[in-house]
């Protein structure tokens, strides 16, 4: 296997207490969104993203419950509390996404989703293991929010969407990172072979998890500007991002987390 490319100058990954910190600003930081009681979808765009903005809002609203206690039994583990206490942030503010999208349903009339076979299957996967499974297919969903949410911006002229769009996006990327890196730092020593297993079953999850939301999805992202090929690419352009982020032999790990934060 090919040496890896570190993402930047090889450091450390960012520590949990600055990454408590970054959660504890973000929660406090203006949401800047321009919120009207009344509809602003256009009778197109209502047609092409309210049913896939729905799903979405039902995947954003997770409790969270089975992470934050695996985070728990981490954090006793290793002494890093900053950890779990980051994560019931970084839970609420998946859940801020979540009410951001349900209040802007709220406006367009249209009813929140319960359940679907999708998000069923998702947060089932979700608790088949411990920290790092959760996480790994965790950051499935974060990765494709990622190409959804900017293809979702332009996909309206709904000032209000488009403002949810952006903080969601800037929210995001924060998430990604931060879980990409704590996987690095939970699979840390282990050989290449593992690594490689590991990245091969993300794969397969996430090649399988990009056709799904292309099959839910497709009239939004049609609408958003990407065709079928366009998506898969900036899905898999997206994955190979976060996964360098993952892997431990892109950092360098003598001394303490965070040199490099
Ligand atoms: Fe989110
Ligand atoms: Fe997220």
């Amino acid at each position: 296997m090919p040496a890896p490319v570190p993402p930047s100058a090889a450091s450390a990954p960012i520590s949990s207490e600055r990454w408590l910190d970054r959660f504890r600003v973000n929660a406090t930081t203006p949401d800047r969104i321009p919120w009207t009681d009344l509809p602003t979808l256009s009778p197109a765009e209502r047609k092409a993203v309210t049913e896939s903005i729905r799903e979405f809002q039902l995947g954003e609203s997770s409790e969270g419950r089975h992470l934050q206690s695996a985070a728990d039994r981490y954090a006793l583990t290793t002494g890093d509390a900053a950890y779990a206490t980051t994560i019931r942030l970084f839970i609420r503010e998946e859940q801020r996404h979540a009410a951001y999208l349900a209040r802007f349903l709220g406006a367009e009339g249209v009813m929140l989703k319960t359940r679907t076979w999708a998000d069923s299957v998702f947060r089932n996967l979700r608790h088949l293991g411990e920290l790092e499974t959760a996480i790994a297919v965790l950051l499935t969903a974060e990765i494709i929010a990622q190409v959804y949410y900017l293809a979702l911006r332009r996909a309206t002229g709904s000032r209000v969407l488009r403002a949810i769009c952006r903080r969601i996006l800037a929210d995001e990327a924060a998430h990604v990172r931060f879980q990409a890196e704590r996987l690095a730092i939970l699979r840390r020593g282990r050989t290449t072979v593992s690594l490689m297993l590991r990245l091969s079953l993300q794969r397969l999850l996430f090649g399988l998890a990009l056709a799904v939301v292309w099959h839910n999805h497709g009239d939004a992202l049609r609408r958003g500007r990407l065709s079928t090929l366009e998506f898969w690419r900036a899905g898999w352009r997206a994955f190979e991002r976060a996964a360098e982020q993952m892997d431990p032999r892109c950092y360098t790990w003598d001394g303490d987390l965070d040199s490099a934060a």
